[in-house]
């Protein structure tokens, strides 16, 4: 994150008014960082003098704290975090220090038991209130704790996106409805809420008029979007008809400027044929699906209440691949949840050989507060749960650099993102498959950033590739 100057909504800075300096910090997931980007602009938006972003805390006159409990890690570091900013406030008496994301949903008022100088907790859902809790907490002289899930209002209340780049993040859905034994989301999101289908439209070919070219359509269960259609009925009324994922992303194809479309993150049980049928008939839609899987073993599968089996699974892989052959596919893995044997988790490893995965973020398993997985008996030793993970991921990159190698001398359209981090002189470009690419510019340089360019492979490193231009005439 780089500092950074976000104008006030009122346009022109009113000279008596300071600007005033955020600095906030996110844990967690791809959603986290969209919210977090929401919450700037939402106090960008309410403050008049001006906000400018901050990487030093001890210079701010708000500090915010994005938080996430889906692994114990991130939750003790935000207690941790909160700490060292305390003493902060005896320098600047002013300062305000909130606490958002699902840490704070689940904990509520605790939080603020806990750490009494915190001024504001907010959810997810209620992230859009900020400024009302900030003038409250001014006005009372009272910590303010507002974590209730207010149907949709928050896709509402949102400014206009602002574009920095030529790719954009799209929220379309929020929350969890799935309830799968281990995870804390849906106590701390709530359930599955969709944005209305014309909203959604309309914001993407807003963006596109201000030059995004690729759109990512995010949701904790994207593909379980719902949203209901027509203006009329656009806030639910009785008999409106309901868009799928599928209806939405042959819609997004129309829009002019937009030329490439991901989504995620996807739940096996929603894969449609409707949505697996898009991908033979919407080139625009990416050849990489991001498909969490969590484990190989249908025993395992089934106390995760994941509610499909490892064949199911692979019956998705195999419909998908039938209508996109080189569909590259990531996944997601917990390895030592209760009970799993050394048997169980071989057939994570042969599941993973068998779809050949492309990539994979591998946990091992948390218990959390709250969730069923929580009561159950867990007799498998750390040391033991670490050696698998291991296992897994390394297996895992050995598969990442196995398809980088295969893409060398390839020619691939990359969206262009910027100037390489390894050289000054070189380009930085993103693939299809969510690779890396650095490559020369030559006299074409920085103007090329936003612009999609062909590119052909020419080497693989572990964790991006190296190429060269191709240009046609
Ligand atoms: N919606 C996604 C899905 O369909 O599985 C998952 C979203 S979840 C926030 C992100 C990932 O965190 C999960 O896929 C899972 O691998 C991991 N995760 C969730 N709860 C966990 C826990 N209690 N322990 C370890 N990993 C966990
Ligand atoms: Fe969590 Fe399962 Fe939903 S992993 S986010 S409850 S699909």
């Amino acid at each position: 994150m780089t500092d950074s100057t976000i104008a006030s909504a009122a346009g022109a800075t009113p000279a008596a008014l300071p600007r005033k300096k955020l600095f906030i910090r996110t844990f967690g997931c791809q959603m986290n960082e969209y919210d977090s980007q929401k919450m700037v602009e939402i106090l960008a938006a309410a403050t008049p003098g001006g906000l400018d972003k901050t990487e030093r805390p001890e210079e701010a006159d708000v500090i915010l704290f994005n938080t996430c409990s889906v692994r114990e890690k991130a939750q003790e570091k935000v207690f941790h975090d909160l700490g060292r900013v305390k003493d902060l406030k005896k320098l600047n008496p002013e300062l305000l220090i909130g606490v958002g994301g699902c840490v704070a949903s689940q904990e509520g008022a605790a939080i603020v038991e806990r750490a009494p100088f915190v001024d504001m907790v907010f959810g997810p859902q209620t992230l859009h209130r900020l400024p009302e809790l900030i003038a409250k907490r001014r006005e009372s002289g009272r910590p303010q704790v507002d974590i209730s899930f207010p149907e949709i209002e928050k896709f509402d209340r949102m400014p206009p996106a602002r574009v920095e780049a030529a790719s954009a993040f799209v929220s379309i859905m929020e929350g969890c409805s799935k309830y799968c034994s281990f995870c804390v989301v849906p106590y701390t999101r709530g359930e599955e809420v969709s944005r209305p289908f014309e909203d959604v439209l309309t914001e993407i070919a807003e963006l596109a008029v201000k030059g995004v070219r690729e759109v990512t359509l995010l949701g904790q269960n994207v593909n379980a979007y719902r949203g209901v259609m027509g203006r009329s009925g656009a806030r639910g009324g009785e008999g409106a008809a309901v868009a799928d994922l599928a209806t939405l992303i042959e819609y997004i194809d129309e829009i002019p400027g937009i030329e490439r479309i991901r989504y995620t993150t996807s739940h096996p049980r929603e894969m449609t044929q409707a949505l697996i049928d898009v991908y033979g008939r919407v080139p625009k839609l990416v050849s990489q699906l991001h498909l969490p899987v969590q484990h190989g073993s249908d025993r395992i599968l089934a106390a995760m209440k994941r509610g499909y089996t490892a064949l199911e699974y692979k019956s998705v892989i195999r419909r998908l691949r039938a209508v996109r052959p080189n569909l590259s596919l990531t996944s997601d893995f917990i390895v030592g949840f209760p009970g799993e044997t050394a048997k169980d988790h071989e057939l994570t490893m042969r599941l993973i050989d068998e779809v050949a995965f492309d990539g994979a973020f591998s946990f091992v398993y948390s218990a959390r507060p709250g969730t069923p997985a929580a009561d159950l008996a867990d007799d498998t030793p750390a040391p033991e749960k670490s050696a698998r993970l291991s296992q897994l991921q390394q297996r895992i990159d050995e598969l990442f650099l196995d398809y980088s190698r295969a893409m060398i001398g390839r020619t691939e359209r990359v969206l262009v993102e910027g100037v390489s981090r390894k050289s000054a002189s070189e380009l930085a470009g993103r693939t299809e498959n969510n690779r890396v690419v650095n490559f020369a510019a030559g006299a074409h340089g920085e103007r090329l950033i936003g612009q999609y360019v062909d590119v052909r492979f020419t080497e693989a490193a572990p964790h991006s590739l190296r190429g060269e231009m191709v240009v046609t005439d």
